[in-house]
């Protein structure tokens, strides 16, 4: 554990304000600070930073919150230690000796270490005259210029279960660090480790700031099914962990984001992307594995505003591409899309036709409307009224989505000039789509605050449904206490509040988490991100922020709420004797240990 005089020493140092101000644009509002939320996308700013009392962020839109630390967390991706480290080094106060990294399971600083030193040994193998033969041999049939092997520091998993294995231990690499930073498995027969990757050509996944966060590994060839008729994936990826998030990350965006100010060109695939870089065009990336994020297009979004989609030109590359663009639009990205004939993805299409080529269909790539335009048109032909009537719905449903009303009309000449149609009629029916979308929305936000608030579909605390009426005094209590330590002392009928009063799970463990901090000298809300997860956190600083805008939370609001605590408590026992006995036992057992 960092010794809590430690991190309230770099909280002291580091000013909430300033350091959000280093991602988000806040403009004063009343006595706190507003923006556009970092953590969802929106439009009109409801990320809030509070600077009276415990200074902390809390966001109206999507609920996340916290202070300082957990803000890092969030917008670094970083777990505890590595954020108080990264805090550290911005406030210029050195940590005690690895105060960091004792007492943490794998973190993410090891496996980033193992990870380089796992690209080290895969770039050895490709070279071994030997056993890297494979490997080159698949480099050279699929023309990778060496200058971007190099560059892009790829290497060869040599066919082998335990060669990885074995170079990681002999640099000091424990089991657990290696299969839980995806470097191994652990065989279900033996219980021993082995290789993961096993015979692919490795390709390192780097972010922003240049850590090897993961690894890609392509099988050599096609993939050949076993005796029993599996094939093996023809990708292997790194699954999650403490270093790596799938969905967040965006493959060579370290080599891209200096290069794509003008605009960033988007594939599926690590060889479009390597391809491309080969051939000059050091602004491709790709989503890796799963399908394009939102927090792909915000990461994306701090480098350049104008993306061209290149997925590939079959029928799922078209559906990730209409999936991907709304989300692209949500992040405040102008995307526009490649249109590619002749090769099935930029690599083949690099290979058949150059370079040149490749460049003059980027700079004829289409923006998102004229693309849908074309696509709607294609799904639904027009000379059969039905189908016109399907293709009228679905681009006054693509333009109603955007938000300039200039922009909106130029669309709506065009579609109506595409439909054969009366511009005011399609206008009119654009306007109708945005009205009603407005009231949906209008209606939807209390619904979720109400679901929220009666603990509904409460994922971050589940208990909270079973039993509201005491789950919602709970909240009040701890919010109190959150605000005012001392409440913790205050007795009603001779007795302070006890962990074992509080309804859900969660609310005992914040009582607890108070106690404990208490005790130790002071409770910080720095301390929670520890032992919470960011869900968590953000809901015990929605507790702590909602009694801190209210005026009364004097002593007798709080017992109050105990009282009231303890009269659902009553009743609850009365209604079920099977927990009053337990409530008893437990009691009576926690005498006997107490000394
Ligand atoms: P090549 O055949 O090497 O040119 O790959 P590609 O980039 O053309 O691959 P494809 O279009 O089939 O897939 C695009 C991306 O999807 C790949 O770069 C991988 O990130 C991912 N992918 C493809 N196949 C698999 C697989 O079997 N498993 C996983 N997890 N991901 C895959
Ligand atoms: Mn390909």
């Amino acid at each position: 554990m960092i010794p809590h005089t430690v991190i309230e020493d770099l909280k002291a140092r580091l000013d909430l304000v300033d350091v959000v101000s280093s991602y988000v644009t806040l403009q004063r509002s009343g006595s706190n600070l507003r923006g556009l939320c970092p953590f969802h996308s929106e439009r009109s700013p409801s990320f809030t930073v509070f600077t009276g009392g415990d200074p902390h962020f809390y966001c109206f839109g999507c609920g996340a919150g916290g202070d300082v630390v957990s803000f890092i967390m969030r917008i670094e991706n970083l777990d505890y230690p590595a954020a108080i480290e990264f805090l550290a080094k911005r406030a210029g106060v050195t940590l005690p000796e690895s105060a960091g990294e004792q007492e943490r399971g794998v973190g993410r600083k090891r496996i980033l270490e193992m990870n380089v030193c796992a690209a080290r040994f895969f770039r050895d193998m490709l070279e071994d005259p030997s056993v890297g033969r494979p490997g080159r041999d698949y480099i050279e049939e699929r023309q990778l210029p060496r200058a971007i092997v190099r560059r892009f520091g790829l290497g060869y998993a040599p066919d082998s279960f335990g060669m990885l294995h074995d170079h990681l231990k002999k640099n000091g690499f424990t089991d657990e660090e290696m299969t839980v930073g995806y470097c191994c498995g652990v065989s279900r027969k033996s219980g021993k480790p082995y290789d993961l990757f096993r015979g692919r050509l490795m390709i390192p996944i780097i972010d922003v700031t240049g850590a090897i966060i993961a690894f890609g590994g392509r099988i050599l060839g096609d993939p050949q099914p076993d005796k029993n008729g599996n094939k093996p994936p023809k990708y292997l990826n790194s699954s999650d962990t403490p270093a790596f998030k799938k969905g967040r990350s965006v493959f060579a965006l370290n080599f891209a984001k200096s290069k794509c100010e003008e605009r960033l060109i988007l594939c599926e695939g690590y060889m479009d992307v390597i391809m491309l870089h080969a051939a000059g065009f050091e602004n491709a990336v790709a989503s890796l594995g799963t399908a394009f994020t939102a927090e792909h297009a915000r990461l994306m979004k701090k480098y350049t505003s104008h993306v061209v989609i290149a997925y590939d030109s079959d029928g799922a590359g078209q559906n990730a591409t209409n999936k991907a663009l709304p989300i692209l639009a949500e992040a405040g990205v102008d995307a526009r899309v490649l249109s590619m004939q002749g090769a099935k993805d930029p690599d083949e299409y690099i290979k058949k036709f150059g370079a040149a080529k490749f460049n003059e269909i980027l700079n004829g790539s289409r923006p998102r409307f004229e693309y849908r335009l074309d696509a709607i048109l294609a799904e639904h032909p027009i000379a059969d009224p039905t189908e016109k009537i399907k293709a009228s719905a679905a681009l006054c449903a693509e333009i109603a989505q955007v938000s300039s009303s200039v922009e909106r009309d130029i669309y709506i000449a065009r579609a109506a000039e595409a439909l054969s149609a009366d511009p005011k009629s399609v206008k009119s029916d654009v306007e109708s789509l945005i009205r009603r979308r407005r009231k949906q929305e209008k209606a939807a936000r209390p619904g979720e605050l109400v679901r929220a608030g009666m603990g509904l579909s409460d994922r971050v605390n589940p208990d909270f449904a079973k039993q509201p009426r005491s789950a919602h005094i709970e909240e009040a209590l701890l919010g109190l206490l959150l605000l005012r330590r001392e409440y913790r002392t205050l007795a009603v009928d001779g007795s302070p509040l006890e962990e074992e009063e509080l309804p859900t799970e969660l609310g005992r463990r914040i009582f607890s988490a108070v106690q404990a901090g208490e005790e130790a000298g002071g409770f910080d809300f720095g301390m929670l991100n520890e032992s919470f997860t960011q869900d968590e956190v953000s809901r015990i600083m929605r507790m702590y922020g909602e009694r801190m805008q209210l005026t009364e939370n004097g002593p007798e609001v709080f017992t109050e709420f105990l009282r009231a605590l303890r009269a659902e408590n009553d009743k609850k026992r009365d209604g079920n004797a099977d927990d009053y006995l337990y409530f008893i036992r437990k009691k009576r057992e926690q005498n006997k240990t107490a000394p």
